[in-house]
């Protein structure tokens, strides 16, 4: 802690309010004792101004447009490496040794297959159920299956098998799920395959149409996960500490994690930028139309893809995944018309007074979507694969909130009540 303060008056008092500095410069006046010492509370909604913890996970600078996962660039992490090893530097804070990482790859293949009993869940959803809404059922049903983790007597000790489970049975989960939604047989996962390649083969081998892993997708793929891996306190990494905060544990507060990512404002928002492209697309591609549309105050269209609330410049994922997108297009010779449209908008926007005013750039959904539409992912399950790369985030954010003692306390906001004074009770009779 520094030794600066900030100095709040409220009347004719004055109050000494500690300054907190992070490692990368950040500020924080700490109000910690704020009500006990004042009596008053602070008023911020969308918790636009409230940090909520400290974090030794993420660092981002929204106007730098800078993302580093455990001090290291988002950008060489994407080039680099495999998806589970930046799960491993994320959850473990340093990046694996050859050995560590193959113990860690080794666990997950251990942990990959579901309870045959599982399996039944499938059975009995509709065929056009949401993988999401199955996704988190699944995931918060997994604790009656494996609740070691609440008995064992040293609360970490099963921390490393309950991650590599949890990181290895989602994957399956949700290739299962899509599988079910077609009416297709189960594949099971392939212990001589590896995340990702394990994931696609999954989601698309048949019995009789055998599936050949293109290298060009396991390493987009790849790219995308490690780019969705973690993003500090976000509103699904806030509800799974805010949740674990009341003792709930790790599958129930993943689950609930899951149902926040489903948003379209959050981690559905990859999936709303394709429905609404692909609705541009309907429309002649009069994208020029849904731009007016977003900026007209009557209208509540937005732009889906556009706009963050850290990010004021370029968000970093964006551009890589822009870059990946049409690096895939070129390889695999595909033509998405839809990647026309997005780069159409992303050039007008650059130039509208609209979006430079309001610091709206394409965010981390922007391309995404046109990536895993030539891997042939379903649209619907977009959300799901963002909620399979945000999965060492949350687990990582977790764990980290269990093991700071010192800030340990259920997470409770306040509020101003704006409703009725108290007023005298009415008997029904006397009810007009
Ligand atoms: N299209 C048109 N106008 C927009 C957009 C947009 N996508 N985003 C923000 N604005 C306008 C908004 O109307 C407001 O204008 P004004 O000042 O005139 O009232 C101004 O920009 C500030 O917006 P805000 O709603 O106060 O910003 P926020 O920080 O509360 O919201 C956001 C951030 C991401 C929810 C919002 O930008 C949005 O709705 N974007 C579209 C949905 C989307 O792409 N979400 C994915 C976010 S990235 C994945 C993730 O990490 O969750």
């Amino acid at each position: 802690m520094s030794q600066e303060f900030a100095t709040l008056s409220i009347g004719d008092k004055s109050y000494k309010l500690p300054i907190i500095e992070g490692t990368r410069g950040d500020k924080a006046i700490d109000i910690r004792r704020l009500l006990k010492e004042t009596g008053y509370i602070t008023l911020d909604s969308g918790y636009m101004n409230t940090g909520a913890c400290t974090s030794a996970i993420t660092y981002l600078d929204g106007t730098r447009g800078i993302l580093d996962y455990r001090g290291y660039a988002i950008e060489d992490l994407a080039k680099n490496c495999s998806f589970t090893e930046v799960a491993y530097l994320i959850l473990h804070g340093e990046l694996p040794t050859f050995d560590a990482l193959e113990v860690f790859k080794h666990e997950m293949r251990r942990f990959a297959l579901l309870h045959e009993d599982m399996i039944h869940f499938f059975d009995h959803f509709p065929p056009n159920a949401s993988p999401m809404s199955i996704l988190s059922t699944t995931v918060n049903s997994l604790h009656n299956y494996y609740p070691e983790m609440d008995n064992d007597d040293d609360p970490y000790g099963g921390y490393s098998v309950t991650t590599a489970r949890l990181l290895a049975k989602t994957r399956t989960i949700a290739a299962f799920s899509y599988k079910k939604s077609i009416g297709h047989p189960l594949v099971y996962p392939s212990p001589r395959l590896n995340y990702c390649e394990n994931f696609l083969n999954m989601m698309f081998d048949r019995p009789n149409l055998p599936y050949k892993i293109k290298p060009e997708f396991v390493s987009a793929l790849n790219k995308l996960l490690i780019l969705h891996a973690d993003h500090e306190q976000n509103c699904s990494t806030s509800t799974v500490r805010l949740v674990g905060s009341a003792g709930a544990n790790l599958y129930a507060s993943i689950s609930a994690g899951i149902s926040a990512l489903w948003g379209p404002l959050h981690g559905g928002a990859n999936q709303a930028v394709i429905e609404m492209l692909l609705a541009i697309h309907k429309d002649g591609n009069n994208y020029k139309k849904y731009i007016a549309k977003a900026k007209d105050k009557n209208d509540p269209f937005r732009l889906t893809g556009f706009g963050h609330r850290v990010y004021k410049t370029f968000d970093p994922r964006a551009k890589i995944i822009k870059e990946a997108c049409a690096e895939i297009m070129d390889e695999l010779e595909i033509n998405d018309p839809l990647l026309d449209i997005a780069l159409q908008m992303e050039e007008h926007a650059a130039t509208d007074e609209y979006f430079i005013q309001r610091n709206l750039y394409p965010n981390v959904d922007f391309y995404s979507g046109i990536i895993y539409r030539a891997m042939g992912i379903p649209t619907n399950m977009f959300t799901v694969m963002f909620a399979l790369g945000r999965l060492p985030g949350w687990i990582a954010q977790w764990t980290e909130m269990k093991e700071d003692r010192e800030n340990a306390r259920i997470g409770r906001p306040r509020q101003i009540y704006s409703g009725q004074t108290r007023r005298p009770f009415v008997p029904m009779r006397d009810r007009l």
